[in-house]
């Protein structure tokens, strides 16, 4: 059955997330993104999950933010709510313990951009188009554009590209830091499972703790970075497979990680 969002695990228990509604250039109703809700609690709690691409059907767009019809209908109050809800579904992304990767096949705007600021790693077929488009629709972003954009490409240029709302290429981006990889369209979606495969291989909560310190770590100054790293690695040392680790490389063998 056709459903607003995709959902299949692949080899690995990498997850592919699809948002799936290519006649709305996959623009965020608000049925779209309860649905993403309800997918990313059945994600955080699965252990067989070791990764989530998060990409959009079609060639066209990744995602092209909020959906503005919906919007055009909807009241102040209701305005408030399906930002917050927004917001709520972009937190929750960036919350999830696994790695994730955003492969945006497409037009990349407003909300949608924000989603892919939400993942751990972002790549671009080489003709899609992203931006922070809110100010000339007379908003600003409101799922955490302000704050994830500055953090990952320096104040400086996200101010510029918030205040033109201008929409760069895939080069652009690349050269902004904004994303990781451009790669022809037809191989994006390779590109990101190779990705996801490389990192599966290795211990899981070896990564999601590395993700977590990374995550809490940078927020504040070194010392509390420090911490949060010591405390990160000491829930690496009972594990399964730490031992497991150890023992792969005494016996010359590549190791089998459970999540233990
Ligand atoms: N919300 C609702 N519908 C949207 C949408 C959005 N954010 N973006 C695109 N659509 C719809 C279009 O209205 C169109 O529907 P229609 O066929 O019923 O008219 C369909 O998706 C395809 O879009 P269209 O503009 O015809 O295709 P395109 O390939 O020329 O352009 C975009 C695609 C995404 C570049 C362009 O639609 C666009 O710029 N959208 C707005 C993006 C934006 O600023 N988002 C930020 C919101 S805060």
């Amino acid at each position: 059955m056709e459903t607003i969002v995709d959902y299949k695990t692949m080899g690995g228990g990498v997850a592919v997330i699809t948002l799936n509604r290519a006649e709305a250039a996959n623009a965020l109703s608000r049925e779209m993104l309860r649905e993403l809700d309800r997918l990313l609690d059945g994600i955080e709690f699965n252990p067989g999950i070791r990764g989530v691409i998060l990409t959009g059907s079609g060639e066209k767009a990744f995602c092209a933010g909020a959906d503005l019809k919906e919007r055009a209908g909807m009241n102040d109050r209701e305005v408030k709510e399906t930002v917050a809800l927004i917001g709520k579904v972009v937190t929750k992304l960036e919350r999830l313990p696994q790695p994730t990767a955003a492969a945006i096949n497409g037009a990349c705007f407003g909300g949608g951009l924000e989603l892919a600021l939400a993942c751990d790693i972002r790549m671009a077929a080489d003709s899609a188009k992203m931006g922070l488009t809110e100010t000339s629709l007379g908003i600003i972003p409101g799922a955490g554009g302000t704050q994830r954009l500055p953090r990952l490409i320096g104040i400086s240029r996200a101010k510029e590209l918030i205040y033109t709302a201008r929409r760069i290429n895939a080069q652009d981006a690349l050269t902004y830091g904004l994303i990781s990889y451009a790669a022809p369209q037809e191989d994006l979606l390779d590109r990101a499972m190779e990705l996801m495969l490389e990192i599966s291989k290795n211990g899981p909560i070896a990564v999601q703790q590395a993700k977590k310190a990374i995550d809490l770590g940078g927020q504040g100054d070194l010392e509390t970075g420090l911490s949060i790293e010591k405390i990160c690695y000491s829930v690496t040392i009972p594990t399964r497979d730490r031992q497991e680790g150890l023992l792969a490389f005494k016996e010359k063998r590549q190791p089998q990680y459970t999540g233990e």
